[in-house]
């Protein structure tokens, strides 16, 4: 099965009004442009930003009309309530959201997010049904250095299994981002990925093979132009989830280059 390549921009707490409206114009004109040189009338995978929650307005309108969809960084569980400084998936998707990032490393270490409350987080984007989730998975370099690695990523994938099933992940995507590898410099291997995106898709693929298979796993960890073709060439690494490389339209627009050479090939 061909699975549509995302590549997708993680903006973290970076940004401004004006840098959404440029980044987004500038990265929808580098992609179609590609796109036209390659005789494509559209991109042959798919684009992602997620800036911060309170440009995602600015993001909306910029993307308007482009081949760009707009996610959220985190959100709660919770549709509504007594929960200061929090933002929930309801009005996230009513910003016009069509992802939200969850679990994200930086949630889980610096923000103590527990494997169960992305879970729960998982589950009401589920329930709520009108953003795909990005279930980010990892594990930091003692972990890996002690042999965890698949531990590690089975244990979180697991909390949200025990919540929604394996038809939770019919609609959603997964992130492989190795602690160690983001914001470093120092990216896995195609090979240590591959090995990790096989590992999560043969995990699933013992409860159900066809969510297994249309599953989207993407690799995120200091992916950049002169490593993106090579690790998005791998059999089961299915786009990137972009840190630094996606703060600048040149950096983003060639990674985005090379998925569209690749889907093409
Ligand atoms: P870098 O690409 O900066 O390593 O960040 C990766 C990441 O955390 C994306 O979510």
């Amino acid at each position: 099965m061909t699975r549509r390549l995302l590549i997708a921009g993680n903006w973290k707490m970076h940004g401004s009004v004006e840098m959404t409206t440029d980044l987004i114009s500038g990265i929808a004109r580098a992609a179609l442009e590609t796109a036209t040189l390659s005789e494509q009338r559209e991109l042959a995978y798919d684009i992602l930003v997620c800036p911060p929650s309170v440009y995602i307005p600015a993001a909306v309108k910029a993307a308007d009309s482009q081949p760009i969809r707009v996610g959220a960084q985190n959100a709660h569980a919770k549709s509504q309530g007594a929960y200061t400084g929090e933002v929930a998936l309801e009005m996230l998707s009513e910003l016009g959201c069509d992802y939200v990032l969850l679990g994200h490393s930086e949630r889980r270490e610096i923000f103590s997010e527990t494997d169960d409350e992305v879970a729960s987080k998982f589950a009401a984007c589920c329930e709520n049904g009108s953003m795909v989730p990005v279930l980010c998975v990892g594990e930091t370099l003692a972990q890996r250095q002690q042999g965890q690695t698949e531990t590690i990523v089975a244990a979180q994938i697991d909390a949200v299994l025990d919540k929604v099933g394996i038809a939770g992940f019919s609609k959603a995507v997964i992130a492989y981002e190795p602690v160690w590898a983001i914001g470093t410099g120092e990216t896995a291997t195609p090979e240590q990925a591959q090995a990790v995106h096989a590992f999560i898709r043969a995990k699933l693929a013992e409860l159900d093979a066809d969510v297994a298979n249309a599953l989207r796993i993407l690799y995120g960890g200091s992916m950049k132009a002169e490593n993106a073709a090579d690790l998005l060439g791998q059999p089961d690494i299915d786009g990137g989830l972009i840190g630094g490389a996606s703060l600048k339209v040149e950096s983003f627009a060639a990674i985005c280059d090379a998925a569209h050479v690749l889907a093409l090939s």
